[in-house]
């Protein structure tokens, strides 16, 4: 696989991308916070603006079917929220849910999921996460506080507490998938040495937390008292360790007897296997300086170095369906994973140039170098049968399946009488491939023309009501 960078709609792009095809998919979208974010002049990024805001226009009917179809109870609560949420919150359930999906499909089995929000709508979104990956699957909220200003001025009038954090979560696709949490703090790092004062004979950093001896707070233990080297326990609570481990760690030079005859015990910096990362991030400042291109609501690099070495390994394939200007692909190009990133705005790929230029530390007058391809067209699956119209087999095989009957309006005919219809247009991303085909009468294929199959089916209704209306009137 070649890192590509898409410049189009995910939807259409996620569509055409075959299952089980990335470990690793990172995605930061628009939260609905009903904005319209652009990029200051004079930035890298100027001229970039997307918008935060969303409508039913912003809802693609021609999936929907699909949705209803695999996905029933979820879209019974989806369609609740517009009584709690609003007309836009349900229209940006929608547009989430159908790239979800497909965001599942194309996980590996062992592969994880990260999705970064806010509170505006993140409790809506674990929910249809639940349904989708399962709620066994989901791992962790992981909680990114974002900067350290304290607040001031109008925030102190303001009615509630500054909100500083973001909302990052975490799913598996199944229970057999890589985590290594373990990496957290790097072992040079001013923290660690810290942690490490001492210094032994030959140079090893060590320290002497650790206590050898239980606290007399825990009780009188019969078995852990005993002489040991001349060493006696100095109260009833006895040694930390059974005398075979401790003798154990003498030999391996973890308990050291010092010069002056003093017992100590030993914990080196060569043994930490680093602090395990909890789910509440502070320690990742915004992005500043040199890494800042001026991409509204840009993430920092750190934040995606974490998330990746976390839940990938080196020459894993990483997905970031709505790249912004590419935070996650400039990360998992410096980790050394493979990545594909989309993004609407056309903006994106200029800047990512740019930055696996700069960052990446290639020559700035060798972009030539840059290891990826930029695509706009929407790419085909290649892991479904791709089976022709023109075949005979698949009309017959759609007329079984349909029990003779027309797919849209019910009429019931001879197999001649059928025309082959793309369910999804071609226009809207639709692909080849059998289950997007189905049998339509010719009245229903002409009304329905070029569009999804919602514009049929209330064609259809309003028909019938019509019918219905003339009938009763009549009567
Ligand atoms: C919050 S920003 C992502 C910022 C990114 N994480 C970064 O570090 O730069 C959301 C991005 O989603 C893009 N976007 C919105 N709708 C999209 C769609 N339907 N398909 C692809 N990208 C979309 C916007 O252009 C915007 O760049
Ligand atoms: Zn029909």
């Amino acid at each position: 696989m070649t890192n590509t960078l898409y410049t189009n709609d995910n939807l259409f792009i996620l569509h055409g991308l075959n299952s089980e095809l990335v470990d690793l998919i990172y995605l930061d979208p628009p939260f609905n916070s009903k904005r319209m974010y652009s990029a200051p002049i004079g930035s890298k990024a100027a001229g970039t603006s997307f918008k935060d805001m969303w409508t039913w226009q912003d809802v693609n009917e021609s999936y929907l079917d699909k949705l209803i179809e695999k996905y029933p109870f979820l879209v019974r609560f989806i369609q609740s929220i517009e009584g709690i949420g609003g007309k836009d919150m349900l229209a940006y359930c929608v547009y989430m849910t159908q790239r979800i999906i497909e965001m599942h499909r194309i996980l590996k089995e062992t592969g994880s999921f990260y999705l970064h929000c806010d509170p505006t709508a993140s409790h809506y979104l674990k929910l249809i996460l639940d349904e989708i990956f399962g709620k066994n699957n989901f791992r962790n909220e992981i909680i990114w506080h974002r900067n350290y200003s304290s607040g001031k001025g109008s925030q102190f009038e303001s009615k509630k507490f500054g909100a500083n954090t973001d909302t990052i979560l975490f799913y598996s696709k199944s229970n057999n998938f890589y985590l290594n949490i373990n990496h957290g703090i790097e072992a040079n790092s001013l923290e660690i040495l810290n942690t490490f004062p001492k210094i032994d004979e030959n140079g090893k950093r060590y320290n002497t937390a650790t206590p050898i001896y239980c606290s007399k707070t825990m009780g009188a233990r019969p078995n852990l008292c005993y002489e040991w080297r001349g060493f006696k326990n100095p109260h009833s609570s006895g040694w930390r360790l059974s005398k075979e481990r401790l003798e154990e760690e003498y030999k391996l030079g973890n308990v050291v007897i010092t010069l002056d005859g003093k017992l100590e015990r030993r914990k080196y910096l060569d043994d930490y296997k680093g602090k395990p990362i909890d789910n509440n991030w502070v320690d990742i400042p915004r992005a500043t300086g040199k890494e800042r291109t001026g991409y509204p609501t840009q993430k920092p690099l750190a934040l995606l170095d974490r998330i990746i070495k976390a839940s990938s390994k080196e020459g894993d394939t990483v997905l970031d369906p709505f790249c912004g200007c590419a935070t996650t692909c400039v990360s998992a190009r410096n980790l050394k994973r493979k990545w594909i990133g989309i993004d609407i705005e056309t903006k994106a790929v200029e800047i990512l140039a740019d930055r696996l230029d700069t960052l990446g530390k290639f020559a700035k007058s060798n972009k030539s170098n840059l290891d990826f391809i930029h695509r706009t067209d929407i790419p085909q699956r290649t892991d479904i049968k791709i089976e022709l119209i023109t075949n005979k087999n698949v009309k017959e095989r759609l007329f079984k399946q349909q029990n003779s009957l027309c797919n849209a309006c019910n009429v019931e005919m001879e197999i001649w009488h059928f025309e082959v219809d793309h369910v999804v247009p071609k226009a809207k991303g639709g692909g080849d491939y059998y289950e997007n085909y189905q049998l339509l009468c010719a009245n229903c294929n002409r009304v329905k023309g070029d569009r999804p199959m919602e514009y049929l089916r209330t064609k259809i209704k309003s028909r019938e009501q019509l019918l219905k209306n003339k009938i009763t009137f009549g009567g």
